[in-house]
């Protein structure tokens, strides 16, 4: 069976993940995929890390540009990150005929709109399940999983680190900085924590999915957002006593002038399941009409949980990239194109 190539940009944590998780799956993953998913080359700046964590098994490079250019490869996947060259290497692959894999929820949500269209012209997929809520299969729940339903709201604890802060706070009585530094050493925050603290992160995620429930282009810039900066070890301990834990959530809901999109410390009585999500844990409760409420829980951050995501999208775009490209099936269900501009 012939291999899909498959070039990686970024070998840090989810890279590295990627890497261990599809060399000892192999077999799994090849039945699943139809045939084996193989990475070619791996592209990074630090080489020297590169080899270590690939053992010298596949090519290597510094020169992210050339991979995307290579003839050899049919699925790029982005794991660098930010708005700058993660966009235009993701723009040039898409140009280059590759399907994109890709973990990047900051570009997504900003910069999606351009993306999916430039895929959609050129027939080529992008996908993104490990962008939202780690290794919970929540995009491929909403696009696939609740296709028959018509979806009323969604409401998610999906910024690990923030989630983590006010478990910590709350157990430990640890105060707000110090709770941080240990989000930060253990890998959970974004490479800038006011992404994570002031609700940034969890606004990208929001606003994927939002995209994706309601067939809505990404519409990060209207999105409301509050994060937890402001929140006081004794606004912990007063919602304690009355019964309720705070959570940030992010929450987008149809109304009858247009999505609702926001991000905000949210007050849960807390006898309800996702009050009671701790540490770095994400969950998404959905509402749609014919399912009823369903919840989704598991990590949201680290590398072989994020990897299973990152994985799953290679053996979904290795199944589909063998479709004729005319019944391929777009990996944002709405035409960019045709699509208003919805008020949230
Ligand atoms: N900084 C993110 C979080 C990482 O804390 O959830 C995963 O997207």
């Amino acid at each position: 069976m012939k291999p899909i190539n498959v070039g990686l940009l970024g070998i840090g944590t989810v890279g590295g993940g990627t890497f261990t998780v599809l060399k000892r799956n192999a077999e799994e993953i090849t039945r699943r995929a139809g045939r084996p998913i193989r990475i070619t080359t791996v592209a990074d700046k630090n080489l020297e890390l590169a080899r270590r964590v690939t053992g010298g098994d596949v090519k290597l490079s510094d020169d992210a540009f050339a991979v995307v250019a290579d003839p050899e490869i049919d699925i790029v996947v982005e794991l660098i990150g930010g708005y700058g060259v993660a966009r235009e290497l993701v723009m040039k692959a898409i140009e280059n005929g590759k399907h994109v894999v890709t973990a990047n929820k900051a570009l997504l949500a900003v910069h999606g709109n351009e993306i999916f269209a430039a895929a959609q012209k050129k027939g080529v997929m992008v996908a993104f399940e490990a962008a939202v809520a780690g290794g919970i299969p929540i995009i491929k729940a909403l696009r696939e999983g609740l296709s028959a339903n018509r979806i009323e709201w969604l409401a998610g604890i999906i910024n690990g680190t923030t989630n983590f802060i006010l478990s910590e706070m709350r157990d430990k009585g640890l105060p707000f900085a110090e709770v941080l530094k240990e989000a930060q050493a253990l890998g959970y925050a974004e490479a800038d924590p006011t992404f994570d603290i002031e609700g940034v992160d969890a606004a990208h995620k929001a606003t994927i999915m939002s995209a994706i429930a309601f067939g809505i282009p990404m519409q990060f810039d209207k999105a409301y957002i509050e994060g937890i900066s402001k929140l006081d070890a004794v606004d912990i301990a007063y919602a304690e006593q009355l019964g309720y834990r705070i959570k940030l959530l992010g929450i987008a809901r149809r109304r009858d002038e247009g999505i609702e999109l926001r991000v905000h410390p949210t007050l849960i009585p807390a006898k309800r399941l996702i009050a009671n999500v701790e540490g770095a844990m994400n969950a998404v409760l959905v509402q749609a009409d014919a399912v009823g409420a369903t919840l989704y829980y598991g990590k949201g951050a680290g590398a072989e949980p994020t990897a299973s995501a990152v994985i799953a999208d290679l053996v979904d775009v290795t199944r589909l990239h063998t479709a004729d490209p005319e019944h391929r099936v777009p990996h944002l269900a709405f035409q960019p194109d045709q699509v208003q501009d919805i008020p949230v």
